[in-house]
């Protein structure tokens, strides 16, 4: 698969590679996305470089890659609701299908005017989430883009924000816990009302006077291993030769990783022993 380095024709793609479909989407969303969901309410705009996607008191909205990816790198720029957000949620995810999915989650709480948005981060592997890690940014997420990422691999699944590794989840099957290893899954992104769950228990009530509540997305590009179809061969899908499946973190990215979490994590379900009183999940033991 050596040949299969990352190009931006599809169709070069798919000479060079018998197996894989290499996607390398060049930020298009009328190329790379269907919307699937909102009724109008999400939208693509101009040349399609800029999609939108607005939530109000009938529904939110959502889109999904066109394409399905075993392991890749995955880049977003997200633009949040400004001003009152509470109560919304607009997400950046991916997953697989079926009850025993896997899936990858950035989700961005909302929150009042001048108060601070949440991001939350969690895994799913076979069905089994749980894994749940939110942040304070650095910045005001509602002012700019600025770029989320995941890195997904055999060894690990790696939380970027603006390039700055902000958690990692390693490989622990050696320890008994799954990793999603085995199910292709989509890139997926939606706006939606989660009042209940996002503010406090609901004691944030949504405005909707406020509405509707817009997220902008814009610079979507995904660097990975598409299967042509569920059918086909994943472990050539896993084959060595690509740069994002061998991407580990270097000692100065260690770093950087340790001092975000020193300083903007606001919850670890690794240090929650109130929520997990017979022990915390093996993974959190590990140390790297
Ligand atoms: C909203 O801001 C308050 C005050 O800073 C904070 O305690 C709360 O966690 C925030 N809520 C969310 C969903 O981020």
């Amino acid at each position: 698969m050596a040949s299969c380095s990352t190009g931006r024709a599809l169709a070069v793609a798919m000479t060079l590679c018998s197996v894989l479909l290499l996607a390398a989407a060049a930020g298009n969303f009328y190329q790379d996305v269907d919307i699937t969901w909102g009724d109008g309410r999400g939208k693509i705009l101009g040349d399609g470089q800029l999609l939108t996607l607005s939530l109000d008191r009938s529904s939110g909205s959502g889109f999904q890659s066109k394409n399905q990816y075993l392991y890749g790198r995955f880049d977003m720029q997200i633009k949040l609701v400004p001003g009152n957000s509470a109560g919304t949620v607009a997400t950046f995810y991916l997953s697989s299908q079926g009850s025993q999915h896997d899936e990858i989650d950035f989700e961005f709480l909302g929150n009042a005017t001048g108060e601070p948005y949440t991001v939350h981060t969690n895994v799913y592997s076979q069905g089994k989430g749980g894994r749940e890690q939110q942040f304070r940014m650095w910045f005001d997420p509602t002012k700019d883009f600025h770029t989320y990422s995941v890195l997904w691999n055999p060894a690990h699944i790696v939380f970027y924000v603006d390039g700055t590794a902000i958690r990692e989840f390693r490989n622990r099957e050696a320890m008994g816990v799954a990793f999603p290893r085995t199910q292709a899954m989509r890139v997926y992104a939606s706006m939606w009302d989660a009042e209940e769950w996002a503010t406090q228990g609901g004691r944030v009530r949504t405005d909707w006077s406020q509405a509707p509540f817009t997220a902008s997305y814009r610079g979507f590009a995904a660097a990975g291993c598409a299967p042509p179809s569920s059918s086909s061969s994943q472990a050539a899908c896993a084959a060595p030769g690509s740069p994002w499946m061998d991407q580990e973190l270097d000692g100065a990215a260690q770093d950087r990783l340790r001092q975000v979490q020193r300083d903007y994590m606001i919850y670890n379900y690794c240090a929650d022993t109130y929520r997990f009183p017979q022990g915390l999940p093996p993974e959190c033991s590990a140390s790297k």
